[in-house]
């Protein structure tokens, strides 16, 4: 059943909530796990144009690549080399698969120190690889430490911070992300000219994974998940402390219990619920968000943005430097998502990022194409080198007030509680099989179709933007066991949510009465009117 599905006047409470010390510096330590994530994703890009690594682990892609090359486009393309910088992202899916029981069993909180622990471990050997099988179990590692942090952490996030301004807290996850490759990018740049440059950037991923493991051991773990596992005491305590010591915290306690009773009323396996008629909008929302995340192309640019500048032309300081502006533009936006993203709401910011990154996107084509010619053999001009950077950078602020932040956000906030962390597993896994399949196709693609590749990505953004307009509904500060109401009110995922919604209600109301009394809520129920369409009556409880 809908989490809430019976509450017809909304949470009992009024838990827009203050924002207190304690809340922010919890989720600041919960979100600084976005580190290790945007680290790996600076760092791979940066240390696979560095000549000592390539020497060393794949001379075949340095001889190719010191080639004198006819057309620009095609420098860098390398399937071994796409394939090592994105085994991480399989590691990842199938651990964030993983993540799902493990953030119901041990909680969100156990499983973020899990994942920075790992990709300590991934990092450290990394740092010390004597030969490609060290390279790639460690990468492998560092997967398995991403897919647990970004499976919990954005849950984690959403559980704690005030419903009215949850996008804001949210959006510290990404904002994380995005130091991490600003820190990465910097670093790559420092060290690209020693030849053991790539062993120290590398190896320096153990910084942010130890910052971020040792700060998730001193945050409690989120109320809801301490209910879901019955420590309902911890509970309290914990949501006194982010709430603020002088807070009554009984009425959200009081719903958390209700909601978990009826969690646990349907005992099925999450995986096979979230399939069920009434998740489908839920379920839809899980696949697409983070699909579409990925077809705006954002980590062609954010993987590949020093091989990008250097292979149209840009030597190779410029290239890393390059990276480094996107990075502090994208961080920046970042910050516009955090200020925003609770006035405005989320739908406002996916459609402008959209229509911003989409009208980018068709430039960058426009100008590659008249700098580089047809065949891709003209020499790029100073100055369309600029232009593309100057675009790359709005596309890049597109992205960090939009699909960026909000792609981690909404999934995290629309799920009922039962099947909340199978949903997030699914955004993750998907998140990364996408990644996967589009940096392994990219550079190939780069080489064939050339400027083309760009408007790809255009199409795809017009595409999720109109989805947004027509299906996505608005989720800013509604409480999340009440996000049920946004989907009955949908003009078309109403249809799915709403009858199964009443008929769950009217069999079980005599349990619901029982639930609802232990927590002293009793009234929200009685007397609420339910319009139940299926069996065309109005129940009144
Ligand atoms: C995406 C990553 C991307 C990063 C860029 C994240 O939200 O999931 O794939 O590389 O943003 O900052």
């Amino acid at each position: 059943m809908t989490g809430g599905g019976f509450v017809a006047n909304g949470p009992a409470g009024d838990f827009s909530g203050k924002i207190t010390v304690p809340v922010v510096i919890t989720c600041v330590v919960a979100a600084s796990s976005g580190l290790i994530f945007g680290y790996d994703i600076g760092i791979s890009g940066g240390v696979t144009t560095m000549a000592p690594f390539l020497m060393k682990f794949f001379p075949e892609v340095f001889r190719k690549a010191s080639e004198v090359k006819t057309n620009m486009y095609c420098k860098f393309d390398s399937q071994v080399l796409t394939a090592f910088t994105s085994s991480l992202y399989i590691a990842g899916l199938a651990s964030s698969l993983v993540a799902s029981r493990l953030t119901a069993a041990v909680g969100r909180k156990n499983t973020i120190v899990l994942g920075g622990c790992t990709f300590l471990a991934g990092a450290a050997i990394n740092g010390g690889a004597a030969n490609i099988a060290m390279l790639l179990l460690g990468r492998i590692l560092l997967g398995f430490g991403v897919g647990f942090t970004n499976q919990a952490t954005p849950l984690y996030l959403s559980e704690v911070a005030p419903p009215k301004w949850r996008g804001a807290f949210s959006t510290g996850f990404q904002f994380f992300i995005g130091v991490g490759v600003v820190a990465a990018n910097c670093i790559n740049f420092g060290m690209a000219k020693h030849s053991w440059g790539w062993r120290f950037s590398l190896g320096l991923a153990v910084v942010p994974a130890a910052i971020m493991t040792t700060g998730a051991l001193f945050i409690s773990d989120t109320p809801s998940s301490l209910v879901e596992r019955g420590r309902v005491e911890q509970a309290r305590k914990s949501l006194t402390k982010v709430r603020g010591i002088n807070s009554n915290v009984d009425a959200e306690l009081a719903d958390l219990l209700k909601f978990n009773e009826m969690a646990k009323d349907a005992k099925r396996e999450p995986f096979l619920t979230i399939f069920e008629r009434q998740y489908r909008p839920h379920l839809v929302m899980s696949i697409a968000i983070p699909f579409f995340q990925q077809l705006t192309g954002i980590n062609i640019i954010a993987f590949y943005a020093p091989v990008i500048f250097q292979s149209i032309g840009f030597g190779s300081n410029s290239a890393l430097i390059a990276a480094i502006v996107l990075g502090l533009v994208n961080l920046g936006s970042i910050l516009v998502s955090t200020g925003m993203v609770d006035r405005h709401g989320r739908r406002f910011l996916f459609i402008i990022g959209g229509i911003q990154m989409f009208i980018c996107q068709v430039a960058v084509t426009v100008v590659l194409a008249v700098s580089t010619g047809i065949s891709g053999t003209k020499h790029i001009s100073k100055g369309h080198g600029i232009l593309l950077l100057v675009l790359m950078c709005i596309y890049a602020a597109g992205f960090g007030w939009s699909w960026g932040p909000l792609s981690w956000l909404v999934p995290s906030e629309i799920f009922p509680m039962k099947i909340r962390p199978t949903g997030q597993s699914i955004n993750v896994a998907v998140n990364f099989a996408t990644t996967f399949v589009l940096s392994q196709t990219f550079l190939s693609m780069l080489c064939h179709f050339k400027f083309g590749t760009f408007l790809f990505y255009a199409g795809w953004i017009a595409l999720m933007t109109v989805f947004v307009v027509f299906f996505l509904p608005e989720t800013k500060g509604i409480p999340l066991d009440s996000m049920y109401q946004v989907w009955e009110r949908h003009w078309y995922w109403g249809r799915f949510v709403r009858g199964s919604v009443y008929v769950l209600l009217l069999v079980r109301s005599t349990s619901l009465l029982r639930i609802l009394s232990k927590t002293g809520e009793e009234e929200v129920i009685k007397g609420s009117r339910f319009n139940c369409q299926e069996c065309g009556r109005t129940i009144i409880n």
